[in-house]
């Protein structure tokens, strides 16, 4: 597949087959993440790959938006450090390259992120440093239904313009 053709039928999913994923695919996976690049290169990030029923169902309860994580495979939570201020924009990066990387591979993904208070339940359960951020939880694993690939995304006409903001583009 073309780069292209993986990102356009890639989806977000909730529902995960109960297969296990192979271990050269969470190899690659964590290479993406390995290799993407960062503000200054500082590569300040951390990824725990979290495995196992009862480390999921912690996952799932640390987010009213991420329950479905409980039913995926496997989980790799990315850690940043957020003195610096593109830490975010650097994890965004990161998560991209692992979920397209897993998708050349048929393994779907979804991410949700983790709010204040449960920040600090979270670092206590998966032993993360207090100065470090849960940036976000990205579960993953085989699709439990065929991905028809359906995106809802605005028109390009409404997202770019052409030299000016509000210019239309035409190419
Ligand atoms: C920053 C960010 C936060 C997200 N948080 C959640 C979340 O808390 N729970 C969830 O189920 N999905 C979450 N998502 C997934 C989005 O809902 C999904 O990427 C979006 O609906 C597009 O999905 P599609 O590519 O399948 O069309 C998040 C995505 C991003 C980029």
């Amino acid at each position: 597949m073309r780069i292209l053709e993986i990102i356009e039928t890639r989806i977000e999913i909730r529902e995960f087959e109960k297969k296990s994923v192979d271990v050269e695919v969470k190899k690659e996976i964590l290479e993406a993440g390995r290799l993407a690049p960062s503000g200054r290169n500082l590569q300040h990030w951390h990824y725990v790959l979290i495995e196992g029923e009862k480390e999921l169902d912690i996952l799932s309860k640390l987010s009213p938006t991420g329950r479905w994580i409980r039913d995926s495979n496997f989980a790799i939570v990315i850690v940043t450090d957020p003195k610096y201020d593109f830490n975010e924009l650097d994890a965004g990066r990161a998560i991209t390259q692992m979920q397209l990387v897993g998708w050349e591979s048929g393994v779907g993904s979804r991410l949700y992120t983790i709010k204040k208070p449960d920040q600090d339940k979270a670092k206590l359960e998966f032993n993360i440093p207090g100065e470090y951020h849960i940036t976000a939880v990205v579960g993953f694993g085989y699709p439990l239904n065929r991905v028809a690939g359906k995106k809802e995304r605005k028109d390009m006409k409404e997202i770019a313009s052409y030299n000016q903001f509000g210019i239309p583009i035409d190419l």
